[in-house]
């Protein structure tokens, strides 16, 4: 089985390798010529020549390129591109597309239908690989699917069957779309709340490492750390997927506004420490 995965970054490089070590014959494709260095030096048959890919025989392709937020808002304008080169360098219509990258409700169909006439099998696989931890939490880790159609759904389930990653079939896309935003969203507002409470410690004169260990005594009770502000780019782009999709979303805007203020407070505290 020939497998390509487009996109070689934080993502698409751990799932390039892990497909590599089932011994499947792995192709990839990347812009960035750094990215298909690394991933040609570990065996995989990186390239940025699209045309070197042996098209009509890839039985799968794996979408891992950029999804960002751009002035405008949502920016999934990388996987468009990269669905468009599929649909024209492909005469037969028997492969699987899996979008892994990160969506906005509503991309898939968009793309099931503008780009591939509803011909190609589509589904939506989001990662939820976390870098700090890629044995548990990496490319093999339970991950939810959602399908275009049924069709698309059944030759998805399995396909990843035979990778060996344990999936959690959901009735349509958008659910699959949807879930992924959603549970970075959550654990946004868990953050935020750690957030809210070291400031309000702080406020007060209370000790907040004392008052989360006896609160995380309680058995549905879950107190996070709060450290230097919710960093990197996924947890901040995907509330704002998030709020975008309504004029509601009011506790997800506090969130995000009690991480600007803690990320605000963090460097007064930091700075008055300096100066002692
Ligand atoms: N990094 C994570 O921990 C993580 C976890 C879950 C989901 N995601 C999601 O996975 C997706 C990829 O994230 P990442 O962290 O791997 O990003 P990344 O920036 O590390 O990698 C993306 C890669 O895609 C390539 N690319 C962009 N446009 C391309 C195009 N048109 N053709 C070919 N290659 C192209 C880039 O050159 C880059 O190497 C995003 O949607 C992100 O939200 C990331």
């Amino acid at each position: 089985m020939k497998i390509c995965i487009i996109g070689l970054g934080e993502v698409g490089f751990p799932t390039a390798t892990y497909i590599k070590e089932q011994h499947f014959e792995t192709w990839g494709y990347d812009l960035n010529p750094e990215r298909v260095k690394k991933a040609y030096e570990t065996g995989i048959n990186a390239t940025m020549d699209w045309n070197a890919i042996p098209h009509d025989s890839v039985e799968a392709y794996i979408i891992c390129v950029t999804t960002s937020l751009g002035p405008d808002g949502p920016d999934m304008s990388s996987v468009f591109e990269v669905c468009k080169r599929i649909a024209t360098s492909r005469k037969a219509k028997n492969f699987l597309v899996s979008i892994e990258s990160t969506l906005i409700v509503g991309t898939c169909k968009k793309i099931s239908v503008e780009i591939f006439g509803s011909s190609a099998k589509l589904v939506h696989v989001p990662h939820r690989f976390w870098k700090d931890d890629p044995i548990n939490h990496g490319v093999k880790q339970l991950r939810v699917i959602g399908g275009v159609n049924e069709k698309s759904l059944q030759k998805g389930v399995a396909f990843y069957t035979k990778l060996g990653i344990p999936l959690y079939p959901v009735s349509s896309v958008e659910v699959a779309e949807m879930c992924k935003i959603v549970e970075n969203s959550h654990r946004f507002l868990q953050i935020a709340f750690a957030e809210e409470l070291k400031m309000i410690c702080y406020e007060i004169g209370l000790e907040t490492d004392e008052l989360k260990n006896a609160l995380n005594t309680k058995w549905n009770v879950e107190i996070l750390d709060a450290k230097d502000g919710v960093g990197r780019h996924c947890l901040p782009k995907d509330i704002q997927y998030v709020i975008g999709l309504t004029k509601k979303a009011e506790l997800l805007k506090s969130a995000v506004s009690v991480d600007k203020k803690y990320v605000d407070f963090c460097r007064k505290i930091n700075k008055a420490r300096k100066i002692d």
